[in-house]
């Protein structure tokens, strides 16, 4: 309502609320390579095309007359939004997803997301691929919570894992999350084309926070017998090398994370019922359902598309959180109704940090939030919690 009564004063947003016009807008403003990093996806767009298809085929289907009466029914407030996972109460059931890189987008990177997440009351991801320190990224944060995710060095350097993770935990992030799904970049036309690589750009922000690490300086310098700094080039492929070292972790060397980590962990990049089970077996507490945006395998199945099945087979086992192909306020409630505990913003807050720096980021947020918000209430949907939002509130529609 503090929307639409600034339209009564006439007042205009700096920036749109349409979330459709978010892409082309930020796109319209970035370099060839920034654009072609945050919007390109792997091959021939096929699984990212499909992300979005999937929120096409479930509708929300709205109730009425859910007044309250004798115990029964809608409190008539507005939708309640809190959840609590992992023991932390969240004022919201969203979170940034992690997004490597983010000074490509606005001088202020990772800083400027991080402060606008905790300012408008949402988890921060920071990213293993940041433009920014561990250190830095936790300042920005203050006293908004932040989680961790990891690119899995290779087993032969575990002690790099061991320091990031140590300076993560000491830093405050509560939670670690671990990509899957992204052990090499995947075939990505567009970053091709513009021979771009943002890990091994001249001005090194990609790998800032991989130089920051006391470990990984040292084991550069033994291997090649010079300081990071004496050659910056050689030291951003080690980096890449370190986080993308292809496959060689199996279900088993998870244990030595949760050797080094003490709190919840999370794998990032589920696709299939049988990874949830064993992400189960091995006792992780929970996993997010997500193909990278279709950013890394092409020709794979919608994340959505996905969803429920891993919810049958893990949901009362396991923290369920979603990625992939959200855009609006709509689609958190159709993910939130399959079974997802918490839905990861991706490439809107992204283009949110392009158009408008931390107050861009604010402004999707709070418009995706506003979204989410009033979609419930006009389905008579009370909170976002499963008695409330369930697969009951969704119908799939016939092709
Ligand atoms: C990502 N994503 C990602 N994931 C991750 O675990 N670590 C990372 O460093 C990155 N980096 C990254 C960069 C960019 C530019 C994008 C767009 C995405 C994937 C991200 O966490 C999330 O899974 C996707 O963004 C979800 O897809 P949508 O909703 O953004 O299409």
């Amino acid at each position: 309502s503090e929307i639409y009564q600034r339209g009564l004063r006439y007042e205009r947003p700096t920036l749109t609320f349409q979330a459709l016009e978010w892409e082309p807008q930020a796109c319209a403003r970035l370099s060839a390579e920034a654009k072609g990093y945050v919007y390109g996806s792997a091959g021939m767009r096929e699984t990212s095309n499909k992300n979005r298809e999937a929120f096409k085929k479930w509708s929300i289907v709205p109730r009425r007359l859910t007044a309250q009466r004798e115990g029964e029914g809608h409190g008539g407030g507005f939708p309640v939004l809190k959840k609590r996972i992992f023991g932390e109460d969240l004022e919201l059931p969203i979170a940034l997803a992690p997004v490597g890189v983010l000074r490509i987008f606005n001088t202020e990177g990772e800083v400027a997301v991080a402060k606008a997440a905790a300012e408008v009351g949402v988890p921060y991801i920071l990213s293993t691929a940041a433009s920014s320190s561990i250190e830095e990224a936790a300042t920005a944060s203050g006293g908004g919570k932040r989680w961790f995710q990891l690119y899995w060095p290779s087993n032969q350097d575990h002690d790099i894992t061991v320091s990031l993770l140590k300076r993560a935990k000491d830093a405050g992030y509560t939670t670690l999350f671990v990509t899957l799904d992204t052990y090499i970049l995947g075939w990505r036309p567009s970053d091709m084309d513009n021979g771009y690589n943002p890990f091994l750009k001249a001005d090194k922000i990609g790998v800032a926070l991989g130089f920051s690490d006391p470990v990984w300086r040292r084991k550069f310098k033994e291997k090649h017998g010079v300081e990071i700094e004496q050659d910056e080039g050689k030291a951003a492929r080690e980096w890449t090398k370190t986080i993308f070292p292809g496959i060689n972790h199996a279900w088993e060397d998870v244990k030595y994370l949760q050797e080094h980590w003490d709190g919840p962990i999370v794998l990032k990049g589920i696709q299939t019922i049988q990874d949830a089970k064993k992400a189960v077996e091995i006792g992780v507490q929970g996993i997010v359902v997500s193909n990278h945006g279709g950013r890394q395998q092409d020709g794979g199945c919608s994340s959505l598309g996905m969803l429920p099945h891993i919810v049958d087979a893990a949901g009362d086992k396991l923290t369920i959180f979603f990625d992939s192909g959200v855009r609006c306020g709509a689609d958190i409630v159709k993910a939130l109704a399959l079974g997802a505990d918490c839905v990861l913003i991706g490439r809107p807050y992204v283009y949110g940090l392009a158009l408008g720096g931390q107050e861009g980021v604010e402004h999707v947020l709070k418009s995706l939030v506003g979204e989410l918000e009033l979609t419930l209430h006009l389905a008579g949907i009370q909170s976002a919690e499963l008695k409330d939002l369930n697969r009951g509130c969704l119908v799939k529609e016939e092709d």
